[in-house]
């Protein structure tokens, strides 16, 4: 019988995902807020919902019949929707709620790891008196990241001594007004991403990421869900050695093994440090942007990792293309202070092929093998056609609204570069970005760029004295 998969979630991540398993045998379904117009096109039926709402995401995976199910976002585990899928029978590749705290809990999180001897924890404490915690500014001698405990989608987090001078850091927790905040040691080094695929005891780990969480060039401005990454033809980026990755996967596998029974996506966060890679986070699902770096180099069908994940038997091994990625998202104007919704954005996607198929011309039959791939990704855009009955962002402008696609208050498209180097991948990505047509939206056009990457490699061999 055919596998029906249904997939929770309608960003970019969530196109990578269904792009992942369109070649699979298997027919796939998914459901989001907002009507993705890449996965629409990709799925055999595709349902508008609130995917927070368990019950709404369990009638439509009765409705289509599903067999499995992946779940794409963090709101929806946090909301039991994988527990809910599994009482009524569907297999659900993603944590239940209460694994999911591994994410949606920073204080849990931190716990977890001391408790159970974890390596790579900073030193931290967990406050729920908003005086208490600024007394501990006042008295830690160094430099402090506060950390609300909930989920803030990414922006939260106010390090002191970069963002936020230790005054500005008290005012913000007395006036934000968390009722759980974690206050933690400040790291020093570069960031990359592990994401593991886990299930029944297995852990199996895709190459490192580098994601870009800072909205403006040179990495200032206020943090975002991540405006960017990308990823090297080896397993580590150019600014780590093998043994730094292979650091931070025995710290993946430490977790999965303190957690029993974790299934899904395990993805560490870590910050190169000079005494090695530390854990900046966990997060129970793949990332975004990360997912569109990893899931256009696996060779391996994700649907075998679902199905054996289901029916309890190992993982397979995962196969992943010797290639760069590098993934650049357009967002609204104004994101993501006072993002700009409901503009209209035109997207060619075809010229983004087109850009792929042009290199692969130009590069002449020797080269053929090193040319590289261009692939476009959309986002959290709403796709309106008037003669659908769907749901708008902006209900007030729906009536004079042409058919089209439209900006909402998140990310709108990426596209991602493939090619044998990290500096080939970004060239690749920024003409497709010229030919799927930004005007209108903001780009990091720095992120993947020669010198940006000489910067990572520079800041590293300073902290370890070379
Ligand atoms: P998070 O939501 O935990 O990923 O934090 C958002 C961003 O804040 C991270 O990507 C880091 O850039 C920064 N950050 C978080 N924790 C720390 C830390 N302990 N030291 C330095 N920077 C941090
Ligand atoms: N790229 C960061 C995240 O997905 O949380």
């Amino acid at each position: 019988m055919r596998e029906h998969v249904l997939l929770i979630g309608g960003g970019g991540r969530e196109h990578a995902i269904a792009r992942a398993l369109a070649d699979s045998e298997a027919d796939l379904y998914a459901c989001a807020g907002n009507r993705n117009p890449g996965i629409a096109e990709l799925a055999s039926g595709f349902e508008t919902l609130e995917t927070t709402d368990p019950d709404a995401v369990v009638d439509y995976a009765r409705s289509v019949d599903a067999t499995i199910a992946i779940v794409g976002p963090e709101a929806p585990l946090q909301a039991g929707v994988a527990d809910a899928l599994e009482n009524a029978g569907v297999y659900a590749f993603g944590p239940n709620q209460d694994e999911a705290r591994i994410e949606t809990d920073k204080a849990f999180q931190r716990r977890f790891m001391r408790e159970n001897d974890i390596s790579g924890c900073p030193d931290f404490e967990t406050f729920d008196d908003g005086e208490a915690a600024c007394d501990y500014v006042d008295r830690y001698d160094g430099n402090l990241v506060i950390k609300p405990a909930g989920l803030t989608g990414g922006k939260g987090v106010k390090v002191i001594g970069d963002q936020v001078t230790a005054e500005e850091g008290k005012e913000y927790i007395r006036e934000s007004d968390y009722d759980r905040l974690v206050l933690e040691e400040r790291l020093i080094g570069e960031e990359f991403t592990v994401q593991a695929f886990v299930a029944n005891g297995d852990v199996r780990t895709a190459p490192a990421v580098q994601d870009h969480k800072r909205a403006y060039e040179g990495d200032e401005g206020p943090n975002t869900g991540g405006m960017g990454s990308y990823s090297d033809a080896t397993r580590e980026l150019p600014f780590m050695t093998e043994a730094d990755y292979e650091a931070a996967v025995d710290i993946i596998e430490e977790t999965v093994e303190a957690l029993e029974g974790y299934k899904g996506i395990l993805y560490g966060q870590f910050m190169l440090t000079a005494e090695g890679p530390k854990v900046v986070e966990f997060n129970a699902r793949f990332g975004d942007p990360e997912a569109m770096n990893t899931l256009p180099v696996l060779e391996t069908d994700f649907l075998d990792v679902l199905t054996s994940a289901r029916n309890r038997e190992p993982l397979p091994d995962l196969e992943f293309a010797e290639q760069a990625t590098v993934c650049k998202y357009a967002v609204p104007a104004g994101y993501p202070t006072d993002p700009e919704a409901g503009a209209k954005v035109q997207i060619d996607e075809e010229s983004v092929t087109r850009v792929a198929q042009a290199t692969d011309d130009s590069s002449g039959d020797d080269a053929r093998e090193n040319a590289g791939d261009a692939l476009l990704y959309y986002a959290s855009v709403e796709e309106w056609n008037s003669s659908d009955n769907q749901n708008s962002p902006n209900p007030d402008d729906v009536d004079e609204r042409e058919d089209g696609i439209y900006t909402t208050t998140s990310r709108s498209f990426a596209v991602v570069g493939l090619a044998d180097t990290i500096a080939e991948a970004e060239e690749i990505a920024e003409e497709a970005l010229a030919d799927a047509g930004e005007e209108g939206l903001h780009v990091r056009h720095d992120i993947g760029k020669a010198d940006l990457v000489q910067r990572r490699i520079d800041h590293m061999d300073e902290l370890r004295g070379k």
